[in-house]
């Protein structure tokens, strides 16, 4: 009888149930009953110990597949190593085509057939782009974001992809660091909620719209000294434990079916060689059961950072210390056979390793169908769907940040206006797509021009004034005359003068920000402060549109210019949803995930500080107090600040009762009035302080939010609800335990909220 099997399943299965080739037509029946770890240890034990090692290799695209195949150079040793099965895993090969003809190679050429892992970096979509994930955290719509996560799943899995390296969590506190953008900002409890919808956006029910999601970076890169990419991470205990750690878990316990370790060391230890890291809190701690890719080339740079003397010592360290999947460094197909042999690596982290990759393959149900992701029909359809731009354009209005409106001149009149557009971004197509958007191409965003043109009642008149700063990387010949050129500036005066609004659109270009993009000044880049400066005094009317990745310094426009929007990298939809703000088709409520400086001098900058010993000014004369002398300690905007055209007011803050003990919960509720003519919606958050631990605790601490629609004039009460799980923390007993105290409670529309409660916890 011949079965319509691959033989691998075919195999597999017979051994796990052991069944007998009588028994076959009993085969496709009984495969999906078995658990899959059965499943799992099944195919493992028809695996050689170079079988399994090559599970733990994932290479980097190396063919165009639409050619001849490789013969000789690298391309050919990696394709021999597929047909050999030596390879678990590709990245950056995409697209049903290229995707199918190198599953084929694995699946029908190689020994066991067992099905490859195809990985992008799917960050904030693939051809529809959805704002930077920054962007998105201001949104605090958690709903929004499971969306817009899902929609960057569908359009990938629809391409042949089945895994991304998304989302990150990392927690970033300095807007130097270029990867700024790429996480949900400086909050923990926030970038928890982010990293938990952005799981199940991606992940779903693992159908054939879903890919597998990778936790990223493990663990501390956020933290990278004086926020310059890939340096020395240097955190203390507590940081290590209450800051960096909870957005990660919260993604393991959310289902992530892998994680990606870090470039930097933590306390002296790389993190792809970090014992700790993955195999204590990750795999123990957490009982994570799916695997760990290293970062690109990471296990080869623990040479750099002269921890391994050699790459073979560096294999050692990384399999030793949990780090199952080695991209790009090559560490493990080439020496990790000969490790097991001389004893340095055991054959049980191979097993272990090996399975843990093989039970993501079978949750994906690519044993099932290794072809599962390759339908060129479904690609066709997918790819750029209406229903995907309708998701972005939603998520970009929900991202975009009211920083400031004086005199309501926002929003915008519809009728009758001359309006002057300026700034090289204004009428740019590709900079909106952001950093990190690979799959998207050049040219494929709506420009604010684009955007802005849709409403026909006004007259508009662009000049660009002066270039954005361009390309990378940053030092060179041409970004150094774009950085000076002042010669469009008389046009943009002219177009100011005769207007009756000024909307200028400034900021980072979008491969300003990003891996790599660590930069010393937060200023607007170029001669755009200047041009800005210059076109206020022909015309002080100004709305200004920020387009950037991360926290910029404008204590001038601050100070200045009436109207502020801060509108990211919102990618494709972006210039529809920046006119539908200006315009007032859309109310903002959008709140910032990161503070804004007030200078680059203040970095790092987070709400969430310790008090330190000297928190306040003692009056006088005195300056021995944690200040400065030459600025403020405050930020230009806090965490959590954002306007609206609406506007609130907090009242009647109350605890249902000022004592917590034990399995018992206080409910605080606060009462928010829209107090103006407009529907709005508001983002309510609850903050705590800790007054005194077995720990020095943070001055305050995000520990609750809501985002509610209220009408005009309407009054909704909100309520929260605090038990010990609220306020547990990593204490002086190495473990997250409640310790009894005094708590104050904030709650307002930012982390400088000011209606005050307490209470009281006792065991
Ligand atoms: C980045 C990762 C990314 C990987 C693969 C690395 O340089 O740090 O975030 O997933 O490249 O592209």
């Amino acid at each position: 009888m011949k079965l319509n099997l691959p033989k691998y399943v075919l195999a597999a299965t017979l051994i796990a149930i052991g069944c007998s080739t009588a028994k076959q037509d009993m085969v496709s029946v009984k495969e999906k009953q078995l658990p899959i770890d059965r499943k799992v240890d099944s195919v493992l034990n028809l695996m050689t110990l170079e079988e399994k090692i090559g599970q733990m290799n994932q290479y980097n695209g190396f063919w165009n597949v639409t050619g001849p195949a490789p013969k000789d150079g690298d391309a050919a040793v990696k394709y021999e190593h597929i047909k050999k099965g030596w390879v678990g895993s590709m990245l950056n090969v995409r697209g049903v085509k290229d995707v199918r003809a190198l599953q084929k190679i694995a699946v029908e050429e190689s020994r066991l057939g067992i099905p490859v892992l195809f990985g992008y970096d799917v960050i904030h979509g693939y051809k529809t782009i959805s704002p930077i994930p920054l962007a998105e955290a201001a949104s605090w719509d958690m709903e929004a974001i499971e969306n817009s996560a899902a929609i960057a799943a569908a359009e990938s899995a629809a391409s042949g992809l089945n895994w991304t390296f998304a989302p990150m969590v990392d927690v970033t506190r300095d807007a130097r660091w270029g990867r700024v953008m790429e996480g949900s900002g400086e909050d923990t409890y926030l970038g928890s909620a982010i990293a938990v919808a952005r799981v199940k956006g991606f992940q779903g029910d693992l159908g054939e719209f879903n890919v597998a999601a990778c936790v990223k970076h493990f663990a501390g890169y956020g933290f990278a000294e004086a926020g310059k990419d890939y340096n020395t991470v240097d955190v203390n205990r507590s940081t290590l434990h209450n800051i960096i750690p909870p957005p990660f878990k919260a993604a393991a316990d959310a289902g992530a079916l892998t994680f990606m370790n870090s470039f930097n060391d933590v306390d002296g230890i790389p993190a792809t060689g970090n014992t700790y890291l993955q195999r204590e809190v990750l795999k123990k701690d957490w009982n994570f059961q799916g695997f760990v890719v290293s970062d690109w080339g990471s296990m080869g740079e623990m040479v750099n950072h002269g921890y391994a003397k050699d790459l073979k010592q560096a294999a050692e360290f990384a399999a030793n210390a949990g780090s199952d999947m080695d991209m790009e460094s090559h560490g493990y197909v080439m020496y990790l056979a000969q490790l097991v042999k001389e004893g340095k690596v055991s054959e049980d982290k191979i097993n272990d390793a090996a399975r843990r990759i093989l039970r993501v393959k079978f949750q994906l149900g690519l044993f099932d169908n290794p072809y599962k992701y390759c339908d060129e029909v479904r690609e066709k359809a997918t790819v750029g769907k209406k229903e995907f731009h309708d998701g972005v354009l939603d998520m970009a209005k929900k991202s975009i940040v009211l920083l400031k409106n004086e005199n309501n001149l926002l929003p915008l009149k519809k009728q009758g206006q001359k309006i002057a557009v300026i700034g090289a971004l204004a009428n740019d197509k590709t900079s909106p797509l952001g950093s990190w958007r690979i799959g998207a191409d050049d040219g494929t965003a709506i420009s604010v021009m684009e955007g802005l043109s849709q409403y026909k009642g006004n007259e508009l008149v662009y000049a660009k004034g002066a270039d954005v700063a361009l390309g990378t990387p940053a030092f060179t010949v041409e970004t150094k005359i774009n950085m000076t050129d002042k010669s469009g500036f008389e046009e943009a005066v002219n177009a100011a003068k005769n207007a009756d609004v000024v909307v200028m659109v400034l900021g980072e270009h979008g491969l300003q920000t990003g891996e790599g993009r660590s930069r010393v000044n937060l200023g607007l880049p170029g001669v755009q402060q200047e041009l800005l400066e210059t076109v206020y005094k022909a015309n002080p009317n100004i709305v200004l549109v920020l387009t950037n990745g991360r926290p910029l310094e404008i204590v001038w426009a601050d100070g200045n210019i009436p109207a502020i929007v801060e509108a990211w990298h919102l990618g494709t939809e972006s210039g529809n949803a920046i006119a539908q703000v200006l315009y007032g088709d859309y109310n903002p409520s959008g709140k910032l995930p990161m503070s804004f400086p007030r200078t680059v001098g203040q970095m790092p900058l987070y709400y969430n500080h310790k008090s330190t010993g000297r928190p306040y000014y003692n009056g006088g004369n005195s300056v021995f107090w944690s200040h400065y002398t030459d600025e403020s300690n405050e930020a230009l905007y806090p965490f959590g600040y954002g306007l609206s055209y609406s506007s609130f007011e907090y009242n009647n803050l109350k605890l249902s009762n000022n004592t917590l003990n034990q399995n018992g919960k206080i409910t605080v509720s606060v009462d928010v009035k829209n107090t103006s003519n407009v529907n709005g919606k508001e983002v309510v958050q609850l903050y705590l302080r800790d007054l005194f631990g077995s720990v020095t605790r943070p001055v305050r601490e995000l520990k609750g939010f809501e985002l509610v629609s209220i009408n005009a004039g309407e009054t909704k009460t909100v309520s929260f609800e605090i038990d010990e799980k609220t306020i547990e923390f990593y204490t002086a007993n190495n473990k997250w335990e409640a310790e009894p105290g005094d708590f104050k409670v904030f709650v307002g529309g930012d982390s400088k909220a000011s209606l005050e409660a307490g209470f009281t916890y006792s065991k």
